[in-house]
């Protein structure tokens, strides 16, 4: 069974001053709290069993917003606190005990899809070795991790390059195999100081074990800059998100 881990902590600095009150995922785009997208993506996947990961001084806030989960037709949620805020990878340590052994579904609660990533999950969940993530064309891939490609293989991620070398870039949903907690354990610091989730992606590749596809439809990072917070809001607006279905002609 796939455990699904939010990570909703960070600092927010480049949503400022939005998030100098609040969280950036308890932020609005369009007509719900951000992190209400990444809830409800892992519940359309079938996983029933998640941890929001947060921290800071407004993670009462998340309980107080959530709860059990009711609202998403869930009986319980997990939540774990995260004290420091030491990168992706660092928070992901957080859910090791949660995940229990077994494979674990990860997503940043700032990114948003437009289709339901159920049939991504499923692809994972019919062999759960290893690592896959999803990539997503973007305008503007140095703002994010960049896959490089030769010919069709993928031969390394690169955590925001002044350079891309491609218009892909790696997307917040990660899908991990146990071994992940350990790969996380063995990081160095990177020059932001944080331990990278694009490190663990190249560990996997190094093992020959990771595995990518591309996402359908929009892909949103609310958190990479007003203006994207500003442009998701308008994208669901318009075209809905975690969508299982296509839109009603208009
Ligand atoms: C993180 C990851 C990056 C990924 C992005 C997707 O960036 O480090 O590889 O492309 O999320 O949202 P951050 O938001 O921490 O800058």
């Amino acid at each position: 069974m796939i455990r699904g881990i939010i990570l909703a902590g960070g600092s927010g600095q480049r949503l400022d001053p939005l998030t100098r009150i609040t969280n950036k995922h308890l932020l609005p785009v369009y007509d719900r709290p951000m992190i209400y997208f990444a809830v409800e993506q892992m519940v359309l996947a079938g996983i029933d069993r998640i941890m929001i990961v947060t921290g800071g001084n407004h993670a009462g806030e998340f309980l107080r917003l959530l709860g059990n989960g009711r609202a998403f037709g869930l009986r319980h949620l997990d939540y774990a606190y995260q004290e420091r805020a030491g990168g992706i990878a660092e928070a992901l340590g957080l859910a090791e005990h949660f995940a229990d052994g077994g494979p674990v579904a990860v997503l940043l609660a700032d990114n948003i899809f437009e289709r339901s990533v159920a049939p991504i999950v499923d692809r994972f969940r019919a062999r759960p070795v290893g690592a896959r993530i999803v990539l997503a064309e973007v305008e503007h891939p140095e703002a994010y991790g960049v896959p490089e490609f030769e010919g069709d293989r993928l031969v390394r991620i690169v955590e925001k390059p002044s350079r891309p070398a491609s218009r892909y870039a790696v997307t917040g949903l990660y899908l991990y195999d146990a071994r992940v907690f350990d790969l996380a354990r063995g990081l160095v610091p990177s020059a932001r100081g944080e331990l990278e989730i694009t490190d663990v992606n190249n560990h996997y590749l190094a093992l020959g074990q990771l595995s990518h596809e591309v996402a359908e439809g929009y892909w949103a990072d609310c958190g990479e800059s007003l203006d994207a917070l500003f442009r998701a809001g308008q994208l669901v607006a318009t075209r809905g998100a975690n969508r299982t279905v296509e839109p009603p002609a208009r």
